[in-house]
């Protein structure tokens, strides 16, 4: 007699993949629109990184404990203003590579910053990147730092879910992940409280300060991000 065997957890996933069709991301995407309708969560206004945000990105770009685990060297501040206004320049999601950078406005706290005008507005407290790692198979890669005088209050979890929204929905992510240094412990926890799954980890796959670094992938599919909202 012939028996049928049960179909595995690859068989059940590549049914679910299949279900979610080819790969369609949302592209070219223009951020023009978001400077008018940016995104809002319940403490924060997330809009395109703009040149005028240099001073406050500037008092978390410089300080050590923010820099031990992303891939930005020491800037003094003209050095610093510059690159926030290289990453504020980066309006279009078109290519690979190509990257959308989100201010993380705290609503009612004030900028360090005055504007010519004299008025201060709300202050910039991190920034959340989204960043096409494949235009053809739908694939982008988040990221996010926070200053970490406003660490531990769940802003990086809030802004980082719209993103993830915003993602999945605007621009048709089929996944996104985020890489990590292994030993960045904070970054790991906000990846599971999002519902990413840790993918994998890649073996002395940087060398800094010294020392070799493993780093880690995590990862959330469109139905796995559709099921945990
Ligand atoms: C990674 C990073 C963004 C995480 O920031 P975070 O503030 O710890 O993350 P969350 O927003 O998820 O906040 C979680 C903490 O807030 C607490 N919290 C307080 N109020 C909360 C609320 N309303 N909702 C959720 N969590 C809340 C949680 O209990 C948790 O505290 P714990 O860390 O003591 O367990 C931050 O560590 C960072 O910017 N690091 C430097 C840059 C960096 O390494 N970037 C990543 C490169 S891959």
């Amino acid at each position: 007699m012939h028996e049928t065997a049960e179909p595995t957890v690859d068989d059940e996933r590549a049914k679910l993949a299949a279900a979610d069709g080819p790969p369609a991301l949302a592209v070219p995407f223009d951020a023009t629109p978001l400077d008018a309708t940016p995104l809002r969560t319940e403490r924060m206004v997330l809009r395109p990184l703009l040149p005028s945000d240099a001073d406050d990105v500037y008092e978390y770009q410089r300080l050590p404990e923010v820099l031990r685990f992303i891939p930005w060297p020491e800037r003094d501040r003209v050095e610093g203003r510059q690159h926030t206004e290289k990453r504020a320049a980066w309006r279009t999601i078109a290519d690979d590579d190509d990257a959308l950078i989100f201010a993380m406005v705290l609503v009612g706290e004030p900028s360090v910053s005055i504007s010519r005008e004299g008025a201060k507005g709300d202050r910039v407290i991190g920034d959340l990147m989204l960043r096409v790692s494949s235009v053809e198979h739908a694939q982008l890669e988040i990221g996010w730092v926070v200053h970490p005088a406003f660490q531990g209050r769940g802003l990086a979890l809030e802004g980082a879910r719209e993103v993830l929204r915003f993602a999945f929905e605007s621009l048709r992510a089929h996944r996104v992940h985020a890489l990590l240094a292994a030993r960045n412990l904070a970054s790991a926890a906000l990846c599971e409280r999002l519902g990413m799954r840790r993918e994998g980890t890649m073996l002395e796959e940087e060398y800094h300060y010294g020392e070799w670094e493993d780093s880690a992938v995590y990862g959330i599919l469109r139905r796995e991000w559709a099921a945990y909202l």
